[in-house]
């Protein structure tokens, strides 16, 4: 008897097959019980009818509980009715592990309680489709970057200094030779091998100590990041733009049940097609200013200062050119204006605000270390970074994506927290 996945089952109809996953649901009426199983790729309900299966598999029914394992062998039978238009007419229950007392019920529990268990949430159909959306994401970015020649290129996670910034590092003994970092981007590598092979990416983890405790903030978050050699900030942008219009395309295409069920409106994502708005610093200044909001030039953004600016337009928009002095050591100013970074951040709808943080990177040797003293960064740990600029340094330019960021808007959730499997906070390590 073959083993069916239950979002194929159209392709058993008529056919005995076994199924093999978790009760959902459990119902009897008179002689005949019902019950909903799930495996990962779907739900069915099974009918069992009295006299039409061994009368211990038929009493078997009464000892099952909610998330027990077990094996159910049936008859597939087309039911419009039904759920996924399927049933299956049950010969055999053949249980695995009989589940004790199911602490998630379909009634409301808090959050705190749901991230406790979050092992046990993640079977929920609303964390499955999120789940799936996020896989579906991940995916994109890949086909999208080595479908245009870039190249995979992994980066570490330990290393010996900071690529955004002190304030937020994550430090660990690195055996006998001092203190190591975890990595909060992958950029500073990811330029030396731009040098190496012209277009590349990398996509992992990184490690931000944020002390900030928003929807918006993780403490691990994975980020998909490109470099390109001769790119400029313009070439950056339309690649940005490429990205997420590409991204967005594919999760419509190809997961409308998913964001059916998390009761996402589509409309929104379906305007998300090139090109971008761009706007200035300058001018989301003037406009925030416009709006009541008392924001100085010279500031980076918030959080609420994103959310107002990102919901003036009905896609995302790219703020291009802050002050420098907002910005990290990095980035190349603009030789119009030697105030501004020739930088970018692509602001999501609906007021999700920052998803992709991205600039043009100094090429010039002088410049840079200028640019290090500055910052009070230390040089010997960078020697090597310095060591692309001192051998055919070129204009180059990048960009980061967070991942959890992307798939929070995409699904339209509330909080970060919901897009990655297994969370990392301010306040959470558990489970
Ligand atoms: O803007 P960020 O800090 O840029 C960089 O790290 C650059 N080195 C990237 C590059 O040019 N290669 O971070 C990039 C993106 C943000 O736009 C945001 O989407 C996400 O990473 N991000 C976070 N996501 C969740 N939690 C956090 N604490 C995040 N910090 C940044
Ligand atoms: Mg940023």
């Amino acid at each position: 008897m073959p083993v069916a996945d239950i979002a194929r089952l159209a392709d058993h109809v008529g056919q005995l097959v076994a199924i093999k996953g978790w009760v959902h649901h459990l119902r009897s009426s008179g002689k005949v019980r019902f019950m909903v199983v799930r495996d990962g790729t779907g739900l069915v309900q099974g009918v069992l009818v009295k006299g039409q299966l061994p009368e211990a598999d038929f009493a078997a029914f009464d000892r099952l509980t909610i998330e027990s394992s077990l094996t159910l062998k049936g008859k597939v039978r087309a039911e419009a009715r039904a759920p996924g238009g399927y049933e299956l007419e049950v010969t055999r229950v053949e249980p695995l592990n009989l589940a004790q007392d199911y602490p998630i019920s379909p009634k409301e529990h808090g959050v705190a309680f749901l991230m406790d268990h979050r092992h046990l949430w993640l079977r929920s159909p609303r964390q499955q489709a999120i789940l799936r959306v996020r896989d579906e994401v991940c995916r994109a970015c890949r086909d999208f970057f080595h479908d245009r020649g870039f190249i995979l290129v992994d980066t570490p996670i330990l290393t010996p200094t900071a690529c955004e910034g002190t304030t937020s590092l994550f430090e660990t003994d690195y055996l006998d030779r001092g203190k190591a970092y975890l990595s909060q981007s992958g950029q500073l590598y990811l330029e030396a091998a731009a040098m190496a092979l012209g277009r590349v990416y990398c996509f992992g983890p990184t490690f931000r100590a944020e002390k900030s405790k928003t929807r918006r903030h993780l403490t691990e978050f994975w980020m998909v990041e490109a470099e390109a050699a001769f790119y400029t900030l313009e070439d950056v942008m339309e690649l940005a733009e490429g990205l997420v219009s590409y991204v967005v395309s594919q999760v419509l295409a190809r997961h409308r049940r998913e964001l059916e069920t998390l009761e996402r409106d589509l409309a929104p994502l379906e305007a998300v097609v090139p090109p971008f708005p761009r706007i200035s610093y300058g001018e989301a200044i003037a406009r925030l200013q416009e709006m009541g909001n008392d924001m100085a030039w010279g500031e980076d953004f918030g959080g609420d200062e994103e959310t107002v600016i990102s919901q003036a337009f009905d896609r995302p928009v790219m703020v291009h050119r802050y002050p420098r002095s907002c910005k990290a050591f990095y980035m190349e100013a603009d030789p119009e204006a030697p105030e501004l970074a020739l930088c970018v951040d692509m602001l999501a709808p609906e007021g999700y605000g920052e998803i992709i943080g991205g600039s043009q990177r100094v090429a010039d040797l002088e410049t840079l270390l200028a640019r290090l003293e500055e910052h009070h960064l230390p040089r010997e740990p960078l020697e090597w970074y310095l060591d692309l600029r001192r051998f055919g340094s070129v204009p180059h330019s990048g960009f980061g994506l967070g991942i959890e960021r992307l798939v929070a808007w995409l699904c339209g959730l509330k909080h970060v927290r919901e897009a990655i499997p297994f969370p990392r906070l301010l306040d959470r390590l558990y489970p």
